[in-house]
């Protein structure tokens, strides 16, 4: 999917993306590692933050927008422009890393992704990631579903969100072997009194692309808005229902 980002914004009012993405560069082995590869960096803050433990890393993203944001902040790191999904590297790495990215790519190019993150790995090397797991934003796309429905269109759902058997059987297909699995509820606090309305906006954009105007668009997101906030707006703020599929795995 080749997303055109307002990566100032993404980066002003999306920080806890890469925030909780520190708990994801947790989970690596980091002895002996000394390379890695930061798959769909964005802004290059998780890029910084493998440098910042040692490790040689080179970022590839598919947005320009992003890219530039990150050569700006992270000059000394090497960036690629790539799409993850047949992304190569010169030498195969320790650790390919990913926040956030994997759901954006359609379950039917996954096996494909997994196949050049394989290829970019050393023996034994590691994958560790976070994805939007299953069950990811039920409720938010379930409301933009009704709401798409009652206006005459259909709602393509735009991400891929796995169980941990499904994405653990196609690791091993692409010759990898699973160390750790986790799915789980991570309600996130979004900023700002409109959280909810601008977390669509910046995130949720292909469905709108048959809707025939603005006006319809904006109507359709703010009956989504009203129809979420019984369950979505607590203590005057907004949630994202976030669930998160974090995994490791081993090549060979
Ligand atoms: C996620 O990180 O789960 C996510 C973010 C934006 C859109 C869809 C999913």
């Amino acid at each position: 999917m080749n997303i055109k980002w307002n990566a100032d914004k993404y980066t002003k009012d999306f920080s806890f993306v890469h925030q909780y993405g520190q708990g994801v560069i947790d989970l690596i082995d980091f002895n002996g590692a000394s390379s890695a590869i930061d798959l769909g960096c964005g802004n290059g803050a998780l890029t910084k933050a493998l440098l910042d433990k040692g490790l040689s890393v080179i970022g590839i993203d598919s947005s320009e927008e992003q890219l530039h944001i990150a050569r700006e902040l992270y000059p000394d790191i090497s960036f690629i422009q790539s799409d993850a999904v047949s992304f190569s590297v010169p030498d195969p790495v320790d650790i390919v890393f990913s926040n956030a990215v994997f759901h954006w790519i359609d379950r039917d190019r996954q096996e494909k992704m997994l196949s050049s993150v394989s290829r970019s790995l050393k023996k034994r090397g590691q994958l560790v990631f976070e994805m939007g797991g299953y069950g990811n934003n039920s409720l938010i796309h379930s409301a933009l579903s009704n709401v798409f429905r009652k206006h005459g269109y259909a709602y393509r759902m735009p991400f891929y969100f796995p169980t941990i058997g499904e994405y653990a059987a196609m690791l091993e297909n692409a010759g990898m072997t699973v160390t750790y699995a986790a799915l789980f509820e991570r309600p996130t606090e979004l900023k700002g009194d409109n959280g909810l309305e601008d977390w669509i906006r910046m995130f949720i954009r292909t469905p709108f692309s048959i809707v025939e105007d603005k006006e319809k668009e904006n109507t359709i997101i703010q009956e989504a808005v009203d129809n979420l906030r019984e369950s979505l707006y607590r203590d005057g703020k907004w949630y994202s229902d976030y669930v998160r599929l974090r995994m490791k795995a081993l090549k060979g």
